[in-house]
């Protein structure tokens, strides 16, 4: 008996780890090798999580159950998706050794991609540096682990690589470089090239992994992409009226005949998290909803989004008001608990973040598109001098660019929750995308950016209690539209 609940433990395990989840009542027939076996098998068929549950079973075994929609590829129509990458590994427990790997994998992959930049010359391990007292040249690869003033208010950090951890000091008397290393953040990435001195390194220059500037590819097709994010479905300030209107111009139910092309053409859709407002996100949460059910917000959302004509691709990853873990990457939407959404057949689910190819047609390679909600956006705006000086809420393509430079969705610890993988980081930005799609912060903005499309995605509900508290502005009902022809944007305006 103890062997066999043993057994039934390691299965659920197994099963879980390749995106099977079951239902409680059939958690019992785990024993069953035939039965794991068929779950397996029609498992196959989908990249994407599958809940089980007695109906879906029974649909199994009677071979009258559906194909699973969400496989990696899908083409729609005239739309192609492929999905490039999508976090599904189920959550485990995670230790100190964890952290460890996780950092020394991010550094491992930013100092490969520093260490091909310009400045940096004579790059050596910091541990070679520790006790030499002639001054020399150098340059050296570190991850900031800590960052304060000098008496004389000159910037001191220190670096650390595998090898060692060391002092740099950056003078205010270099002005520009100064100003720079004011921008940076804790455990970040960076190079430096500087003068060598007893443990210490008198920095002359800070070389960031940065994005390269890649030519801009456009689409020999006329099709656009749109972007939309936090919908917020259930909350008392959901704007149910203009995110209608907002579903009749893309059936193309109202608009110019100008617009009525451009809903026509576009394609692909983007929903980058906060589909719902969930519940018990926050304090009081409760007495702001309308919907205080879970599942009947997924319902309800799905109603809306079921709207859009099925020959667009609706892409969609979860943020951090969607009910499911706040350590990202999150993997996509629960599928028991969004099953409405899950129906609907021109919707596709990826994690936060992800990367997905839109628009391959023919010899052109198509768009990679990196979609990432931005929970951790609050702390850039909160902590980093020249996006709070620079605009902070009003300006998410600061954010975006900002964090483009260090090839990293979220570097500094807390900034974000996170899953400290022991081989990868799931946030670091390794490739370089075509377009980035975020939301959170309640107000679109689109930029090119080194020949990278940033879209912020606004959002459809209307102010809330805390953004009144802490003076933030939300731009509710604005849609951001790249023509993927020219790679031109512009917003539209559903509010009002
Ligand atoms: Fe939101």
């Amino acid at each position: 008996m103890e062997t066999e609940v043993l057994d039934k433990e390691r299965t659920l395990k197994l099963l879980m780890e390749q995106g099977i989840l079951l239902s409680p009542k059939l958690v019992e027939r785990l024993s069953d090798k035939e039965f794991v076996k068929q779950l397996v098998a029609y498992s196959k068929q989908s990249a994407m999580p599958l809940v089980v549950d007695e109906e879906v079973l029974t649909n199994i075994e009677s071979g009258t159950a559906a194909q699973p929609q969400l496989e990696a590829s899908k083409p729609l129509g005239q739309c192609n998706v492929e999905i490039l990458k999508c976090h599904n590994e189920a959550s485990t427990n995670r230790d100190v050794h964890d952290f460890v790997g996780f950092f020394n994998a991010r550094y491992r992959v930013l100092s490969s991609m520093i260490s091909n930049r310009p400045g940096i010359t004579r790059n050596v391990s910091i541990s070679r540096l520790r006790n030499k007292t002639d001054r020399e040249s150098v340059s050296i690869i570190g991850l900031v682990s800590e960052m304060n003033f000098t008496k004389n208010n000159n910037l001191r950090l220190t670096l650390e690589d595998p090898t060692g951890s060391i002092q740099v000091v950056v003078t205010k008397n270099n002005k520009d470089l100064y100003k720079e290393a004011l921008t940076l953040t804790l455990d970040e990435v960076i190079g430096v090239t500087g003068m060598s001195g007893k443990n210490v390194v008198f920095a002359s220059e800070i070389i960031w992994p940065e994005v390269p500037v890649l030519p801009l590819k456009k689409s020999p097709l006329k099709e656009y992409a749109i972007v939309l994010s936090d919908l917020h479905v259930g909350s008392n300030l959901f704007l149910e009226k203009e995110f209608t209107r907002f579903i009749k111009w893309i059936r193309g139910e109202i608009g110019s005949q100008k617009q009525h092309e451009i809903a026509k053409r576009t394609k692909y859709i983007f929903i980058v998290g906060d589909l719902v407002d969930g519940v018990g996100v926050y304090p009081e949460q409760y007495n702001e909803l309308a919907v205080r059910d879970i599942y009947e917000q997924y319902k309800l959302c799905a109603q809306f989004i079921s709207r859009i004509p099925k020959e667009k691709a609706v892409i969609i990853c979860p943020g951090n008001h969607d009910a499911l873990r706040l350590a990202e990457p999150q993997p996509p939407l629960s599928p028991e608990l969004a099953r409405p959404l899950y129906e609907i057949p021109n919707v596709i689910m990826v994690s936060n973040p992800a990367i997905v190819n839109i628009g391959k047609a023919g010899s052109f390679p198509g768009f990679n598109v990196l979609m990432y909600h931005g929970y951790g956006f609050d702390y850039y705006v909160a902590n980093v001098d020249p996006i709070r000086n620079g605009g902070g809420y009003e300006r998410p393509e600061l954010i975006m660019s900002y964090l483009l430079k260090r090839r990293h969705l979220a570097p500094t610890h807390g900034s974000t929750l996170y899953v400290p993988y022991k081989t990868i980081d799931p946030l670091l930005i390794d490739e370089v995308p075509d377009i980035f799609v975020s939301g959170h912060i309640h107000k679109s903005a689109i930029k090119n950016y080194r020949n990278i499309t940033l879209v912020s995605g606004s959002c459809w509900q209307a102010k809330t209690s805390f953004q009144e508290k802490v003076g933030h502005e939300p731009e509710p009902c604005r849609v951001p539209i790249i023509d993927l022809h020219t790679r031109r944007m512009k917003i539209l305006k559903f509010g009002g």
